[in-house]
C-alpha cells in the first residue's frame, strides 16, 4: 500500500513538472507574486505628449508622423493640472493596490529625467518635472506600488532596429544599430530600477514589432537578468501576446480574460498554469486620451469585468488616458469612484483570494480565499434590459446550479446579510434557492459558502 502510495505521489511530481513551462522561482520571488495576487486591482495609465493631440497613443503610427515634426509637440507640454498626489487619492479611494505608468511608450517620448537621451519630460518640455519621480513618490505615500510600463519599441530613435509596424513610417534617416539601442535600453531600465525606489514590475510591450520567428533576438535573457540583479523583488511581465518565457513572473493579456480571444491579440497564448496572471482593459476603446472616444463602458460593467478577473483568478489593470492638462478624464473619475464604493463594500470576496473550486459558470464565477467561497452571480446588459441566463426559477424563485465536483459545501449564505440559503442535492450538483430582488447593487447576487 505504502509503495503504490510512493509511486502515485512520484507520477503526481512527474505530471507537475511536465505542466510547469517555467524554473522554480525563489522563495523571495514566489512570495512576491503571491502578494501581488493578492492585490487584484490596478490602475493603467497612459500618458506621453502624445495625449495633446486627443487621438491615442497611437497617433504617430496611426497619422504617419514625420518624427521630427512630432518631437516639437515636447516644447509645448505643459500639464498645468498634474498633481501626483491628487492621482494618488483617487486611485487609493477606488482600492487600486499598484499603477502601471507609461515611464516611455512607441513614441519614444521619456517621462523622467533620463541621461540617456534629452528627449524627456524634464529637458525637452517647458513643464520641467519628473512625473515618474512625483508619481513614485506619492503612490509609495499611500501604500501603492508603482510598475513601470516600458516599450522595446521606438518610432523616435534611428538606431531602432525597423520592424514589422515601425517600417511604416517615414524614417528616412533610420541608421539601425541594435547593440546601441540595446545599451540606451538598458541604461535607462537601469535608471528606473535606481533612482525611484522599489518597483513592483516592468511591462514590457511593443515586442512583436520583431515578433518570434522573425529572426530577431531581443536578448531578453541578458536584459531580464539586469532587471532582476538590480531589484531581485521587481517582477517582470512582457505583452508579447506568445508564450511565457524564462525570467517573466507574470503573464499579461490585453483586453480579453486569460483564455479567450475576443480583441485577436491572445492566439498564441496558453494560459499558464504557474505564472500569475493580469487582464488589462481600457474604459473606453482607446490607450491614450482621446478627445472623441466617448464610448465609456458603465461602471457596472465594469465591476463584473474586475469580478470575473478575479474568478478566473487574473488581477485586473483597468486604464485611464489622463488628458494633456494632466487631469483624468470626468468619466474615468466617476467609475473610480464607482469602483471604490463596490471594492469597500464587498472588496473581501476579491482582494487576496484566487479563483474558486467551481470554474465560470454561465451565472458567474467563484472567489475562495481557504474554505471560504465566495459565489458571484453576475448580470450582463443586453439591449437596454438586464440577464443573466444561468438563472433557473425553481418554484417561482430564481436558482443556481453548482456543478458536482471535488468539494462540498456546509451552508450557503448571503454576503451582505448572512441570511442562510435553502440547497438541496440534485443528479448535477447542489442547486442554491435565491431570494427574488438581488442583494447588491452591482453583482446580481453575492453568496458566501463554507466548504468542508
Ligand atoms: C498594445 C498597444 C499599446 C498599448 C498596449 C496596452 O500593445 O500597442 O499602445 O500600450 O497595447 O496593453
Amino acid at each position: 500500500m505504502k509503495k503504490l502510495l510512493l509511486a502515485a505521489i512520484a507520477l503526481c511530481t512527474i505530471l507537475q513538472g511536465q505542466a510547469q513551462e517555467l524554473p522554480v522561482p525563489s522563495d523571495e520571488m514566489q512570495k512576491v507574486r503571491n502578494e501581488f495576487q493578492d492585490r487584484k486591482f490596478g490602475i493603467f495609465l497612459h500618458w506621453g505628449i502624445y495625449s495633446m493631440l486627443g487621438d491615442g497613443e497611437w497617433v504617430m503610427f496611426n497619422k504617419r508622423l514625420n518624427r521630427q515634426e512630432y518631437a516639437h509637440l515636447a516644447g509645448g507640454f505643459c500639464p498645468s493640472w498634474f498633481s501626483a498626489r491628487e492621482w494618488a487619492l483617487i486611485f487609493k479611494e477606488a482600492g487600486a493596490q499598484y499603477v502601471t505608468f507609461t515611464t516611455r511608450h512607441h513614441d519614444g517620448f521619456s517621462m523622467w529625467d533620463t541621461g540617456a537621451s534629452d528627449y524627456n519630460i524634464v529637458k525637452a518640455t517647458p513643464f520641467g518635472r519628473d512625473v515618474v519621480k512625483e508619481l513614485s513618490q506619492a503612490l509609495a505615500m499611500e501604500g501603492i506600488k508603482p510598475h513601470f510600463y516600458y516599450s522595446h519599441m521606438d518610432w523616435y530613435r534611428e538606431d531602432y532596429p525597423l520592424g514589422g509596424t515601425s517600417k511604416h513610417l517615414p524614417h528616412p534617416d533610420s541608421t539601425t544599430n541594435w547593440a546601441q539601442y540595446k545599451a540606451f535600453m538598458n541604461q535607462q531600465l537601469t535608471e528606473l530600477l535606481t533612482n525611484y525606489g522599489p518597483v513592483g514590475a516592468i511591462w514590457f510591450d511593443g515586442m512583436w514589432d520583431h515578433p518570434a520567428g522573425s529572426g530577431f533576438d531581443w536578448e531578453l535573457k541578458e536584459q531580464y537578468e539586469l532587471i532582476h540583479k538590480l531589484q531581485p523583488k521587481c517582477m517582470i511581465g512582457n505583452n508579447h501576446h506568445g508564450k511565457v518565457v524564462e525570467g517573466e513572473d507574470f503573464q499579461l493579456f490585453e483586453q480579453d480574460l486569460p483564455g479567450e480571444n475576443t480583441a485577436g491579440f491572445s492566439a498564441g497564448q496558453a494560459v499558464s498554469q504557474q505564472l500569475p496572471l493580469e487582464s488589462c482593459q481600457t474604459m473606453n476603446n482607446t490607450w491614450g486620451y482621446s478627445i472623441t472616444d466617448k464610448a465609456y463602458k458603465s461602471s457596472d460593467e465594469i465591476i463584473r469585468r474586475l469580478v470575473r478577473a478575479a474568478g478566473m483568478n487574473s488581477n485586473f489593470l483597468l486604464n485611464i488616458g489622463p488628458r494633456p492638462d494632466g487631469q483624468l478624464p470626468d468619466e474615468a473619475v466617476k467609475i473610480l469612484q464607482d469602483i471604490g464604493h463596490f471594492m469597500r463594500t464587498y472588496g473581501k470576496s476579491i482582494y487576496s483570494t484566487r479563483g474558486g473550486i467551481i470554474p465560470p459558470q454561465p451565472w458567474g464565477v467563484t472567489t475562495q480565499k481557504g474554505k471560504t467561497l465566495y459565489i458571484h452571480i453576475l448580470n450582463s446588459e443586453e439591449d437596454g434590459r438586464i440577464h443573466n441566463n444561468g438563472l433557473e426559477v425553481v418554484d417561482g424563485k430564481p436558482s443556481i446550479l453548482l456543478p458536482k465536483g471535488r468539494y462540498n459545501i456546509s451552508e450557503v449564505s448571503l454576503f451582505t446579510t448572512g441570511t442562510r440559503l435553502a440547497m438541496r442535492n440534485e443528479p448535477d450538483g447542489t442547486r442554491i434557492i435565491l431570494p427574488k430582488r438581488p442583494t447588491t447593487d452591482i453583482v446580481d447576487y453575492l453568496l458566501e459558502a463554507k466548504l468542508n
